[in-house]
């Protein structure tokens, strides 16, 4: 159980953290200092890097999750706080794939395609999205240590 609840862990302080930094720090200061061009640039580049250990988490995340409801006996004596925690990492998941799969593949050709307005609006809708995740990703964590607190 502790091994599961490290990797558990980790996963969520590198996606959380990684979303928490994209959205506070990095947003602001490149919509401050850079043009359309080299601030899409530098998305592209950052979500390449990024997204790779967004994959690794999540792989780390469920299978920690699920390993550790298994050695609970079963979902059907999991706690409350477990349940909530599947609904919500579940739909964080199903957030991070379309994100994946849309708006950050139009991002992509938009930028090879130096469609900067297009590239624009794909970004808006990723920094939306990750806005989402990361308010419901921080529930999350709560719901995660306050479940145990009060089970
Ligand atoms: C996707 C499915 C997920 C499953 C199946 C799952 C399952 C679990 C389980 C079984 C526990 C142990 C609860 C206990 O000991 O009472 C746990 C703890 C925890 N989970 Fe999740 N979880 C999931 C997603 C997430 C996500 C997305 C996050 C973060 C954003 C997260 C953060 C945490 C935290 C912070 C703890 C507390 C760890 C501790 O106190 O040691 N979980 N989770």
């Amino acid at each position: 159980m502790d091994l599961a609840r490290l990797f558990h862990v980790l996963g969520s302080i590198v996606w959380m953290g990684g979303m928490f930094f994209a959205y506070v720090a990095l947003r602001p200061a490149a919509a401050t200092l850079l043009q359309p061009a080299e601030r899409l640039r530098l998305w592209c580049a950052t979500f390449q890097r990024f997204f790779v250990w967004v994959w690794v988490s999540v792989a780390a995340i469920l299978a920690s999750g699920l390993w550790m409801i298994a050695l609970m006996g079963s979902m059907a004596s999991a706690p409350v706080h477990v349940h909530l925690m599947l609904a919500s990492g579940i739909v964080m998941m199903a957030v991070f794939v379309y994100i994946f799969v849309a708006p950050y593949r139009l991002l992509q050709r938009a930028v090879e395609a130096q469609d900067w307005p297009a590239g624009g609006a794909a970004l808006g809708r990723i920094r939306r999205l990750v806005g989402f995740n990361l308010a419901l990703g921080l529930v999350t964590v709560a719901i995660g240590i306050a479940g145990r607190l009060f089970a």
